[in-house]
Parts: C-alpha cells; structure tokens; sequence
C-alpha cells in the first residue's frame, strides 16, 4: 500500500483515522472532498462520527461544519448526521439522515450554485477553512497528488485549509493517473482573466492536485469502494420523456438551430437524466461531446457505442457495475474523459462559450415555466439546486424534466404557481413531461402557460390547471401572468391537510 505514497517525507505521516480525526476540533470548518457519491474520504469521518458520539456521551457538544463539492456517502454525511455531528453544511447533500436532521431544523444548510463554491470561499465570504480532508489515489515522488474519482472542490480546500489529511485509497484504480485536468488560472477580481477553454476535449491544466507538504498532518490508508448505487432501469415515463427530447434535438438540427453533432450536453443527475443519455445511444446523432457535471451510466453506454467523443465533468456517478466497466476498461476511458475541478466544469463563462444543451430534473414547474428543484411543498428539501442554475442560465438551451406526477398521482409536478423558484422562467426554455414537451422559446407568459398545460400536464389535472388560468384570465390584477394569489398555492397546501393535490 505504502508504493502509492512514493513522496518518502510524506511516510511518516501515515497514522490510524481515529488519530487522524483527533486533529480536528469542535466548531471548526472542514473541507471534505467528494461529489455525488464518488471520491470522498471513507474513513477519517467515520471516525470523527465515532469520536463525537463518545464526546457527546461523556456530555460535551462537539459539532463541526462541513463543506464538500456536492453529495457525498453513507461514511462521511450519513455517519456525522447521525452522530449529530454536523453543526453546518455546504453546498448540495441527498443523504437521507441529513435531510431530515436537516428538516427538522437540527442543522443549517446553505444550499449554493456549485461554480461558486470555490470563488466564494476563496473570497473569504465563508469564513476560514481549519481542515481539508481529501481523498486521493496516491501520492507522487515529488508530493504532488493523483486525484481520485472526484475532484470537485478539491484544489481550493487543499489551498486554504490550515491543514491537511489526506486518504489515500487503494481501491481507486491508479490508471486514474492522467484523466484529470486540473486548473490553477483562476484569480480574484481585479485580476481575474478569461478561463482558456474553448472545446470540451481541451485540457488547460495539470493531471495533478498541487499540496504544500507542510500542511498536511496526517496520511490514512484506506481500501474502500465509492458509494456506486445502482440506476433503475428506465421505466415508460423516462423512455417517453427521453423520446421526445431526441425528436425536439431532431427537429432542431432540421430547422439549422443545432449541428448534427449536436453541443455539448450537460445531463443532470437522475433515473431520467440516465434515460436520456440511453436514448441518445439508439438516436441519429454522433460526435456527441458533453460538458457536464458527472459522468453517470449512460455516457459508458454512448462511449462505447462511438456516439460520444469526450465526456468533461468533475465526478463520476456510476452503478457498482458500470464503476467495475470503468475499471476494466481505463486505458480506453482515460483518453475520452476529463475530470476537472467543479468551478471549471460548472463555470458559467465556459457553459456559455460552448453552448450547452442543459438538462436538468426539477420537483415541479408552474405554468408560466418558474421551476422548482429543491423544496417539496415550499418548505422541504429534498437535495439543493446543485449545478442546474450554473447550467440552466447560460446554456444554449436550458431544458427541465420531470414526470408530470409524483406520489403515485397524489402531486401534479405543473402547478398554477411553484411553491419555491430556483429557476426563473426567464432560464427556462425548454419543459418535458411523459405527456410531452413545451418550447417556451420567445414565447410571453400567456402563451407559455397554454403550452405548458396542453403538452406537459397530466390528464388528471390538466382541466384542473385549465379552469384555473381560464379564471386568472377573468380576475386577475392585471393580464401580463395572470394569477389568483390566494388560490394559486392552495393546491400545495390541500396536498399538506390532505395527502392529495385532488380536490
Ligand atoms: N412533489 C413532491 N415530491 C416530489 C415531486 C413533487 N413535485 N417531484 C419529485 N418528488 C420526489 C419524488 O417522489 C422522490 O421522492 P422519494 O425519494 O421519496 O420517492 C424524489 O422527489 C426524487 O424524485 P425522482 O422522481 O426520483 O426524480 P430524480 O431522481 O430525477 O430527482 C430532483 C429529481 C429534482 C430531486 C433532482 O433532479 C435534483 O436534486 N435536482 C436538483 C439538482 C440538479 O439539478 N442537479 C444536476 C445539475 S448538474
């Protein structure tokens, strides 16, 4: 195991998690690496989790505040939740225990656009970072780090953390070596300059994660998998969703507004978002190339296939057998793939030079085409916007997805009004139901909610929506978005009394 530190000073750091956790004190801030479930350390707060439940036994609070790049797994969020742990946390989790800790109100949660992360901790806006925590593949003879499957926030927190440990993971394939690009142009106003990208297979930085060896502290081996989870298989909803998306990209490349190669496509997380890009294998275009925030199931699928030249993102999110794919087959992925760092491959100068095609879920969309893709009825969080809003504005088009009902029927994901707006309409162009899909392009508000509630609605509640813009048209206090204030979120608050959006 110790071949993978070949920095020799570097050795006699290595020590147990537990006394590498011991380094971290109550109420300071650490930078924790990860990024949808891949790359994050999987011992050292596991052991932290172990140490502030012993604190918290003998009587004494101990709390930290936790930074990642986006998720994270069962070992890190899940474990520090549970042990009531986490005083604060940034910025995106979709771990369950901390969701609810969450909202339930036992934790603060500042749920950010994930490109500006890094520029905002670097502007000292979060305060200073005491820890960095950070996983690795491994370390090399001049100390310079080998990334692991995620890179995310990485280079900031190892920058601006007081300390560093470091894990360095024997189960991280070291063919890892290469794949990663990672970026050290960026500045501060007034010094800050043009991001040097201009194609999605352009690399503009170093393989390698940069570290001042005095600051690291403490070097843990471990031998742990990535929580690789598996995708549903796509059911009829997202094969329908999936299907009208490629007859709209068809239709565009026939009208000349997209080339055949279509522009890079930014696919968000999710069943869906999986089913798009299985869709897209079967489709009519090739020569594809993305620039996105994670590379998931389906982008193996359209690599394999030869559809898709390169797959640029910060993370992988893969299922334990497309993870084992990739293992097996690095040397081909290594030179079609490119992990960068998350300010990068989120950055909104880079997603508006290439043009992508941003395609995100959401919780629900109200007929003039608002979006809400973080709060359950107004109030819950399911996980945070992540990077939809870096993508959603400055895409070339900025497409939203859902199924047009959730709980089994009991919610209809187009509403007369959304109950919480991460996406103005202004930043949404595009919305696809299995029912089918609404181009809000150039479109005015009244025009908008007539697409909306005759393409994407669900039958069920399609005259529901009907009577209610019809009725808005009548009495509304004036005629550009019509709307009846306080009926317009009483479908939200029917299902809170009644478990059903249903009258
Ligand atoms: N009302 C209430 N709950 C809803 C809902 C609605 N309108 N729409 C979805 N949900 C619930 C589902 O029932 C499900 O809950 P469950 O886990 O208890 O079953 C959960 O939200 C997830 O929905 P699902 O249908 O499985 O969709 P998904 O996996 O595609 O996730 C989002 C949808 C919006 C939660 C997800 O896309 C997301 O987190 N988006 C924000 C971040 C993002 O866009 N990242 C990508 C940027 S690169």
């Amino acid at each position: 195991m110790t071949s993978r530190i070949a920095h020799p000073g570097l050795r006699s750091k290595i020590m147990s998690a537990a006394d590498a956790a011991a380094l971290i004190d109550s109420g300071t801030t650490v930078g924790m690496s990860g990024f949808t479930g891949s790359g994050y350390p999987k011992s050292v707060p596991l052991a932290l989790a172990s140490r502030i439940e012993a604190e918290h036994a003998a009587g004494k609070p101990f709390r930290v505040k936790v930074w990642t790049g986006a998720s994270t797994g069962p070992e890190l969020d899940g474990a520090l939740a549970k042990a009531n742990g986490i005083e604060f946390r940034l910025p995106y989790n979709s771990d369950p225990i901390a969701r609810e800790k969450i909202n339930r109100g036992e934790m603060e949660y500042f749920d950010m656009h994930l490109s500006q992360v890094a520029p905002v901790a670097w502007q000292g806006f979060l305060g200073p970072l005491d820890t960095a925590v950070v996983e690795v593949t491994g370390i090399r003879p001049d100390g310079s780090l080998i990334p692991s499957s995620s890179v995310g926030n990485n280079k900031t927190w190892l920058d601006r953390a007081r300390q560093v440990i470091l894990e360095v993971n024997a189960w991280q394939n070291p063919a890892l070596e290469g794949m990663h690009d990672i970026y050290y142009g960026t500045h501060l106003p007034p010094d800050r300059v043009p991001i040097p990208l201009i194609r999605a297979d352009q690399r503009i930085g170093s393989p390698y994660l940069a570290c001042d060896p005095d600051k690291i502290v403490a070097i843990v081996e471990t031998d742990s998998p990535d929580r690789n989870l598996p995708f549903d298989e796509p059911d009829a909803v997202a094969h329908a969703i999936a299907g009208h998306l490629l007859e709209f990209f068809a239709h565009e490349v026939k009208m000349g507004r997209l080339p055949a190669s279509l522009l890079p496509i930014q696919s968000g997380v999710g069943n869906i978002a999986n089913a798009v890009l299985t869709g897209l294998v079967d489709g009519p275009f090739s020569g594809l190339t993305a620039y996105t925030e994670v590379i998931q199931n389906g982008m193996l699928d359209l690599l394999d296939a030869g559809k898709l030249r390169i797959a640029s993102a910060t993370a992988f999110s893969l299922s334990p057998d497309a993870a084992a794919r990739v293992n097996a087959k690095m040397d081909f992925y290594r030179d079609r793939m490119i992990l960068r760092s998350q300010e990068i491959s989120n950055h909104p100068e880079v997603i508006r030079r290439l043009g992508c095609l941003a395609m995100n879920g959401m919780i629900e969309a109200d007929i003039y085409g608002a979006v809400n893709s973080t709060h359950v009825m107004g109030s819950r969080i399911q996980n945070g916007i992540g990077g939809s809003g870096d993508f959603a504005r400055n895409a070339y088009i900025s497409i939203f997805m859902s199924p047009s009902t959730a709980k089994g029927g009991k919610i209809s994901a187009i509403v007369p009004q959304a109950s919480h707006v991460d996406h103005i309409a202004q930043d949404v162009q595009v919305i696809v139901t299995e029912q089918g899909l609404a181009d809000l392009r150039g479109h005015s508000p009244k025009q908008r909610a007539e697409l909306i509630i005759e393409n994407c609605a669900h039958p069920t509640y399609r005259p529901m929506l009907a009577d209610y813009y019809a009725r808005a048209r009548k009495s509304s206090y004036g005629q550009q978005s019509p709307s009846l204030l306080t009926e317009a979120l009483s479908w939200h608050q029917r299902f809170i009394e009644t478990g059903t959006m249903l009258p």
